[in-house]
């Protein structure tokens, strides 16, 4: 379960990272997000904690904060992915009742199970 946790707060991390990213090219389509963003967070209550008009604060949250936490989130998330391995593929079956009750399979039975 941490698994798939782990790589979604990645996936939103690195979005976050790439949109200051884009903060820091400081044209006009950048400042017009900017202050679509501002609007957003303040929509949901946490403007008081991001301005993300300041450049020098995006610009640290860029290049420091959120590439280490998006490091750290990889790097669990493979750990994890290590540890617990990827999900098995579905068993080929040629009707739905084989898949209710599906075929020994003699990679991971035993003898003594069959
Ligand atoms: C997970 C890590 C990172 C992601 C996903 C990311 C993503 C991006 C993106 C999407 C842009 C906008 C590019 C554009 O102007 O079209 C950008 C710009 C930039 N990034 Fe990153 N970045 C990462 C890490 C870093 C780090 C570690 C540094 C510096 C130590 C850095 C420095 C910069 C700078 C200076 C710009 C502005 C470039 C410009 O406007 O010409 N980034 N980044």
């Amino acid at each position: 379960m941490l698994t798939w946790i782990t790589g979604m707060v990645a996936f939103v991390v690195s979005i976050v990272t790439a949109f200051t990213g884009y903060l820091l090219q400081s044209n006009f389509d950048s400042q017009w997000i900017a202050f679509q963003a501002k609007d957003a967070l303040n929509a949901v209550g946490v403007g008081a904690w991001f301005n993300v008009a300041d450049l020098g604060q995006i610009l640290m949250w860029h290049i420091t904060l959120l590439p280490l936490a998006v490091a750290v989130v990889v790097a669990l998330h493979v750990v994890l992915v290590r540890m617990h391995g990827v999900v098995p593929p579905l068993e080929a079956a040629e009707s739905d009742a084989q898949l209710r009750s599906p075929a020994p399979n003699p990679a991971t039975d035993s003898e003594d199970k069959k």
